[in-house]
């Protein structure tokens, strides 16, 4: 007789204009991207077992509020982890899917969003919500954080659609800085510089509802990324070597670069004509910088 097992899994994303000034009311820009964490729930033959792709204190937290006892847990991921693509959120949305199917629940969106956010909150402490909106909502979309109150989503979400309709994918390279990058950290390291630097968060609001307003001009788009890139470096998390990427995309030809997440390491984003990707990922190939264009935005 073969074990009882449910299978579920969730997009990442990746956070085109807006991080850190979304957490303090400001607009976002983010959407998901096809790279998945796929969670797998059997029954325990015998010792239960976990299979995870990292040992973590804040994942066991996080497994211990929620999984079914005598269960094997497989966790497997196609996102760099801890690199400000979405990995947390992404977990966590499979997991509560995963759990939900195993206790044979059919939790709407609302229900799916309130509880991977909360699971999320064991990862980084005071989360916008923009990553699990967008890991549940798939797509292109506009975030914006609203007031805490009970039982209300986390933000206001607009979607976006990318001409011509179906939405093609942008053509978006990920440079993976190869260091891993702490939410937490940089989310208070930019709280302890407020309210001095809120004029710049304002900016940055700005620069994504101007961004939005133009969303079919790819070269509008890259100018946004690499102005909001200046931005987060006066907010002070971006590093060196993140600089030194953005720099190296720049003369590879991308239209603009950024860091995407929460920065202090992670990713950097770049735009490209779609005509210049296979030449600036054989660039990238030959600088050893580790470079992917995953499909963007997905659904
Ligand atoms: C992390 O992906 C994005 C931040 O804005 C934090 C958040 O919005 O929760 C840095």
């Amino acid at each position: 007789m073969s074990r009882r097992a449910v299978e579920a899994s969730a997009p990442g994303k990746l956070i085109l204009l807006g991080e850190h000034a979304v957490v303090w009311g400001q607009p976002a820009l983010a959407g998901a991207v096809a790279l998945h964490t796929r969670v797998r729930i059997e029954e325990a033959e015998g010792e239960p077992f976990l299979d995870l792709p990292i040992r973590d204190a804040r994942l066991d937290l996080a497994l211990a509020r929620i999984l079914p006892a005598r269960v094997n847990l497989r966790i497997r991921s196609d996102l760099p982890l801890g690199r400000g693509m979405g990995s947390s959120a992404s977990l966590s949305l499979a997991l509560v899917r995963a759990v939900a199917l195993w206790n044979g629940e059919s939790p709407c969106d609302a229900q799916l969003l309130e509880r991977s956010l909360e699971l999320e909150g064991v990862f980084h402490g005071r989360p916008s919500g923009v990553d699990s909106s967008v890991v549940l909502g798939g797509g292109l979309l506009r975030f914006q954080r609203l007031e805490a109150r009970a039982g209300s989503p986390p933000g206001e979400l607009a979607r976006l659609d990318l001409r011509p309709v179906p939405s093609p994918p942008l053509p978006l390279v990920v440079l993976d800085s190869g260091q891993p990058g702490d939410t937490s950290a940089m989310v208070a390291r930019v709280a302890a510089r407020r309210p001095g630097i809120d004029p710049i968060l304002a900016q940055i609001g700005q620069g994504v509802d101007r961004a939005i307003a133009e969303i079919q001009d790819i070269e509008a788009l890259g100018q946004h990324m690499s102005r909001n890139q200046g931005w987060l470096s006066e907010i002070g998390v971006s590093t060196p070597h993140i600089d030194a990427l953005c720099a190296f995309a720049e003369g590879a030809g991308a239209l603009g670069a950024k860091l995407s997440g929460a920065g202090g390491g992670g990713v950097v984003i770049a735009l490209l004509q779609p005509e210049h990707l296979p030449a600036f990922l054989a660039r990238a190939d030959k600088a050893g910088v580790r470079a992917l264009a995953p499909r963007f935005p997905a659904s």
